[in-house]
């Protein structure tokens, strides 16, 4: 097995050790049954004491990743995937691969599926979406005749200017504004333009699991800073920022992905002084700030602070308008706009004209804002219905967020909890939620949760969220009267 260790690492050899077997059992490239190396091969082939490596198969077996089978060896826990035991491909199982947490993009669908940062469809206006754009391409079919522009369309850019100033107070002028497809893609193309091997990127713990894919495929040391009731803590990005040398911080402050909690003001600026004191810059991701419950929109962007280009602001509106169309857009300054640029032609030569102007009719109306308004009613609604099954069905040993906006719920459960083995048990009901391991760079196990209540239609969000609560219970029982 061959592991990529450093020495220079912030991250100890065991912990490294850990990350990447877990994450090669997450990614199911490493299957049930298998056998790691022995500590004395794996110490020798790594170059490395064997008491570090004694350490962190001792890790992985405490956290249920694999169990040691005296005078055998270590075997990997987890039951073998029917997939990966019936094809003749099994070959490509030996060959180290990188992308772990996207593989919980590939996980079956269920009927009760809480797993999804996304909205259901019936709460998006696609109708009046496909007439528009069925309208446009009568009128003007050489769209489809056309590549668009590398930056993005010009009428485009134009129109997420006028509503960055008019709705959230930012001054981006359209030649500022690359168009991407998806919010996602621009966090990719930062990566790739300016974050390389052994640079240090700060995130959120817990963070976007997206993000940390694209950032460990860069080579990137990742260093999550725990967050507190007003998002990620200043005084610990100080103490991050002054030994590690970062080189950027990765955020998405307003109703985080996964906690669904929002940074405050006071917090959004001193985490901009850190970046300007330590000289980083700062990825903003803005994937639904739009969606807030409370009377007042959350603070403003810290985009909205920033003089000196320090900010990458990213926005998308996959999530509150339309996954089918995919369009979001960079608000880059100055040098790291070209920079960004060259990225995004070698990326894909720009976003097809078709989905940016798709947008359009919607973004230039007063339909948008009212389309907003609604979503804001009926996700409050949802909210609210699941805070009061789980209020209702969990004693106070299980906590979670109550957030004031977005799309998610964290779920805290006791330590002795696997969210990983709950995970597996509630699948085998037909119910699925994100575990929270996988919003963590290093953490081979946890005991939160992600649980997003824009899925599913009404019915089927109370329905499920009656069912998991009662697997969850069961689950919790089961382990206690089995000792474990
Ligand atoms: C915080 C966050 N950022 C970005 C994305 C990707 O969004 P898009 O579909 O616009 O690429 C997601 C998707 O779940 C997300 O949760």
């Amino acid at each position: 097995m061959k592991l990529v260790l450093s020495r220079k690492s912030h991250n100890s050899l065991s912990d490294q050790i850990v990350q990447q077997i877990a994450g090669r059992i997450q990614s199911s490239m490493l299957t049930g049954g298998e056998k790691l190396p022995s500590i004395r091969q794996l110490s020798v082939d790594a170059g490395i004491s064997f008491l570090t490596v004694h350490k962190a198969y001792k890790k992985l077996e405490q956290a249920g990743m694999v169990k040691s089978i005296q005078g055998k060896g270590v075997y990997v826990e987890r039951p073998a995937q029917k997939e990966a035991a019936e094809n003749s491909f099994d070959w490509q199982l030996s060959i180290p691969a990188y992308l772990t947490r996207s593989s919980f993009h590939s996980r079956p669908k269920t009927t009760y599926s809480f797993d999804y940062s996304a909205m259901h469809s019936g709460l998006l206006p696609t109708i009046y979406l496909a007439d528009q754009l069925t309208e446009m391409l009568k009128a003007e079919p050489a769209i489809l005749g056309t590549y668009g522009d590398v930056q993005g369309d010009a009428l485009t850019r134009e129109a997420f200017s006028t509503y960055f100033q008019k709705q959230l107070g930012l001054s981006s002028a359209a030649d500022d504004l690359i168009m991407t497809t998806g919010l996602h893609q621009g966090i990719e193309l930062i990566a790739k333009t300016l974050i390389g091997p052994g640079d240090v990127v700060i995130t959120e713990a817990p963070t976007y699991p997206g993000v940390l894919d694209i950032l460990m495929n860069r080579g990137a040391q990742v260093i999550p800073i725990a967050m507190d009731e007003e998002g990620m803590r200043a005084d610990l990005l100080a103490q991050v920022a002054k030994t590690y040398h970062p080189k950027a911080i990765y955020m998405n402050p307003t109703f985080q992905n996964p906690t669904g909690r929002s940074m405050s003001e006071r917090r959004r600026k001193e985490v901009l002084y850190q970046a300007q004191l330590h000289g980083m810059f700062i990825i903003e991701d803005d994937s639904w700030s739009e969606l807030y419950f409370d009377e007042k929109p959350p603070p403003k962007s810290i985009k909205a602070f920033d003089d000196e280009g320090r900010i990458l602001f990213l926005k998308g509106f996959s999530k509150a308008l339309a996954p089918g169309i995919r369009v979001g857009t960079i608000f880059a300054e100055g040098p790291f706009k070209k920079l960004l640029l060259s990225a995004k032609a070698s990326s894909d030569l720009g976003t097809p004209l078709l989905t940016q102007r798709a947008v359009l009719p919607f973004l230039t109306s007063d339909r948008m804002m009212q389309h907003f308004a609604k979503l804001r009613f009926a996700l409050e609604l949802r909210r609210d219905k699941a805070i009061s099954i789980l209020s209702a069905s969990f004693d106070s040993s299980v906590s979670w967020t109550v957030p004031e906006g977005g799309l998610n719920i964290w779920v805290t459960f006791p330590e002795s909890v696997s969210t990983v083995e709950l995970y597996e048990y509630c699948l085998r009901h037909d119910l699925s939620f994100l575990p929270g391991h996988v919003c963590y760079p290093y953490e081979p196990a946890s005991h939160h949760l992600r649980l997003t209540y824009s899925l599913l239609s009404e019915r089927d969000l109370e329905q499920g969220l009656h069912a998991f609560v009662s697997l969850a219970n069961d689950f919790i029982n089961n382990r206690l009267e089995s000792g474990c």
